[in-house]
């Protein structure tokens, strides 16, 4: 099957660990062209040298970007990143996460700490990359919300509002961007076996009183497919949703838990 992705060129927040880096792979396994964005530069920098020892015709940036600094910090990255690669078809918001934690255990500066990255850094991200993004012949927008966004709950309370909100801003755009011919759609990972599923074990484990292998035989046991979802299941549909085979898809966002959720979604 023809993607057509070859040659392309996408932006992913969050590229520097977990799903957002199992999504460079994916797409650089297709051809595309990476724009690499994430605090974390080191990691960033070894993503991009594996990636052009893999494929030597694959043109990468990496961009540093803290999303907790707003515009004044999004706006120039974006800039840099169409400056390397000259553009820009599929932006990939991932960057985030949410605090473990009961609603007390939260600190107050923690909210505007995690919020500020996810919803807003992604509202800001598609602003600043919306002019090039109209430029494309075949745009897309995917962002990465969490199934606890349409059933709140678990040991994160904030996953809930930030993964709503994702999810909120995703049918909005959508609609208004749909007349562009720019597909905006949500991927809603459930537990994903990245840095984030050992604090959900941890806490598991805490809070249920019982030892690690036990909190990890319980969650395992509440996914029906049996297993826990590793970023590579994220990286799939993100490279489909990004094809042109996706180019009727929408203001949607797609379950990726292995069945974990148990409402109609
Ligand atoms: N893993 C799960 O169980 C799960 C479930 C539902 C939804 N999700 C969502 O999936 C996405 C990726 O999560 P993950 O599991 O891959 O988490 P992860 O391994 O902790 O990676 C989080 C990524 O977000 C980036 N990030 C965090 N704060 C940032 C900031 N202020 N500015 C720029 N980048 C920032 C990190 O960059 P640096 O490394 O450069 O700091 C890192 O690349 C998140 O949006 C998360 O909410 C994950």
């Amino acid at each position: 099957m023809d993607l057509a992705l070859q040659g392309r060129i996408a932006f992913v927040t969050g590229a520097s660990r977990g799903i957002g880096r199992a999504i460079s792979l994916a797409l650089a396994a297709e051809g595309v062209h990476l724009g690499l964005f994430g605090r974390d530069i080191a990691r960033c920098e070894t993503l991009a040298a594996e990636l052009r020892s893999q494929y030597p015709d694959l043109r990468t940036c990496v961009v540093p970007l803290d999303l907790e600094r707003g515009t004044a910090a999004i706006k120039p990255a974006v800039e840099a990143g169409i400056k390397a690669l000259g553009g820009v078809d599929i932006l990939v918001n991932c960057a985030g996460g949410a605090y473990r934690g009961r609603l007390d255990e939260i600190p107050d500066e923690s909210w505007e700490r995690y919020f500020a990255v996810k919803p807003l850094g992604l509202i800001r991200m598609t602003r600043e990359a919306l002019p090039y993004l109209k430029q494309s012949k075949q745009a897309r927008i995917i962002n990465i919300s969490g199934t606890r966004g349409r059933e709140p709950g678990g040991p994160s309370v904030m996953s809930g509002p930030i993964n709503l909100g994702t999810l909120s801003i995703t049918k909005a755009l959508a609609n208004e961007f749909g007349p562009l011919g720019i597909t905006v759609n949500a991927i809603c990972p459930g537990s994903t076996d990245t840095g984030r599923w050992t604090e959900l074990v941890n806490i598991t484990a805490r809070d249920r009183g019982v030892s690690i292998e036990e909190a990890t035989r319980h969650l395992v046991r509440e996914v029906p497919l049996g297993r826990v979802v590793v970023p590579a299941d994220i990286a799939g549909l993100t490279v489909f949703l990004a094809s042109r085979q996706a180019a009727m898809i929408t203001g949607t966002a797609i379950n990726v838990d292995g069945g974990r959720t148990r409402g109609i979604p």
